[in-house]
């Protein structure tokens, strides 16, 4: 299936890198991508190196004329619209990836990813986007909820144009823990702390969207809310982000009231158990720093010497995750069971 990227920031490049060099996401074929601003030269810069993973190890070269990337042998186009509407997509576009950040409200016109439905692609079947969706636009994690591949199958026969949220990075790695705990012991309540590395939604220095990026800042995370909408949970819970300067691997704490009384050693084989085990890693050291995450294909590492607990049913677990290419490849995963089924 002929697959359309839009976007060409930090996510968008893990997600076009890791399709074009990992045999888990062969079958992906993204065959076009539109950017705004870069340039076809600063794409190709960009697709060879990258400040937090260094050297991609893809070929990248570009043919101007042609207004193609080359990316390991495969020729993509690349076109630079600003409005859906007006990308010109290839022939064939059947499913679209949005990682813009900006499509993703139903009730916003101007930031509404139906808008794809009003382009280029006739064929287009579908919009996936690489963040929560909002005004009415439903979250998929791959594997999370139980009903995934039902509801997915049920979008798709309608035969009518779709648009699904792919959750965020810190929801990625927050639902193994939070559903593992509470599928095995149940979960009274948590609470959720993510140490997040800079993305470019946070400005430089003291600007319109905060503090600067240099220094660690106190944010809200949009992970409680979807981590219960991916699972169709309702656990109470409440969070928070605290940003910093780091370029890449964050970390999350997760502490739970349980329902029953747990052990680690219990924790620990609830998780190696788990429906999420085949995309849990652990360290070979008990405590790494984030950077160690990099690259890391995972939804989370668990750092299994770091689970504590207190008064037998209050449970603390504690994981690092690529926000980048970890949560890149967790959204290939969802994407590539949902092309299999279109
Ligand atoms: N970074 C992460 O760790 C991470 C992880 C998971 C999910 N996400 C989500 O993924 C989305 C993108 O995040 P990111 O970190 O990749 O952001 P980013 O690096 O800032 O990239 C955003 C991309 O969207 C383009 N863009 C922005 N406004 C646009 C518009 N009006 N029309 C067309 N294109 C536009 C930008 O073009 P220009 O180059 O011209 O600015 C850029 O290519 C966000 O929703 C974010 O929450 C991010």
């Amino acid at each position: 299936m002929k697959i359309g990227l839009n976007g060409t920031g930090l996510t968008a490049r893990a997600i076009l890198k890791l399709a074009m060099t990992i045999d888990e996401f062969k079958e992906i074929e993204i065959v076009h991508v539109n950017g705004r601003g870069m340039s076809l030269s600063a794409l190709r810069d960009r697709m060879l190196y990258s400040t937090s993973q260094r050297h991609s190890g893809i070929s990248a070269e570009i043919d101007e004329k042609g207004g193609e990337l080359i990316l390991n042998g495969h020729r993509i186009k690349y076109s630079r619209e600003s409005a859906p509407e007006q990308i010109p997509w290839v022939n064939g576009i059947e499913l679209v990836i949005d990682s813009t950040g900006i499509f993703r409200d139903k009730s916003k016109e101007n930031k509404n990813p139906y808008r794809h439905f009003k382009g280029t692609a006739k064929g287009l079947r579908g919009v996936v986007i690489s963040a929560p969706g909002k005004g009415g636009i439903d979250d998929f994690m791959w594997v999370a909820s139980p009903t995934l591949k039902e509801d997915l199958q049920a979008l798709v026969v309608k035969e009518e144009p779709f648009v699904i949220g792919g959750a965020s990075c810190t929801t990625t790695a927050t639902v193994p823990i939070i559903d593992t705990l509470d599928e095995a012991f149940g979960v009274e309540s948590c609470f959720l702390t993510t140490i997040h590395a800079a993305t470019r939604s946070q400005d430089l220095l003291d600007g319109s969207k905060g503090w600067s990026a240099f220094d660690t800042q106190l944010h809200t995370t949009g992970a409680t809310k979807s981590t219960n909408r991916v699972l169709k949970k309702k656990i109470p819970m409440d969070g928070i982000a605290y940003r910093t300067s780091d370029k890449d691997g964050s970390f999350v704490q997760i502490d739970c009231l349980l329902k029953q009384e747990a052990t680690k050693e219990a924790i620990l084989a609830a998780f190696k158990e788990s429906k999420y085990a085949p995309y849990i890693s652990y360290p070979k050291v008990s405590s790494p720093p984030s950077s160690y995450i990099r690259g890391d294909h995972n939804m989370v590492m668990l750092l299994p010497d770091e689970i504590v607990i207190i008064n037998k049913k209050r449970a603390i677990v504690k994981g690092l995750y690529d926000n980048e290419e970890g949560y890149a490849a967790h959204f290939l995963r969802l994407v590539k069971y949902l092309a299999s089924i279109m």
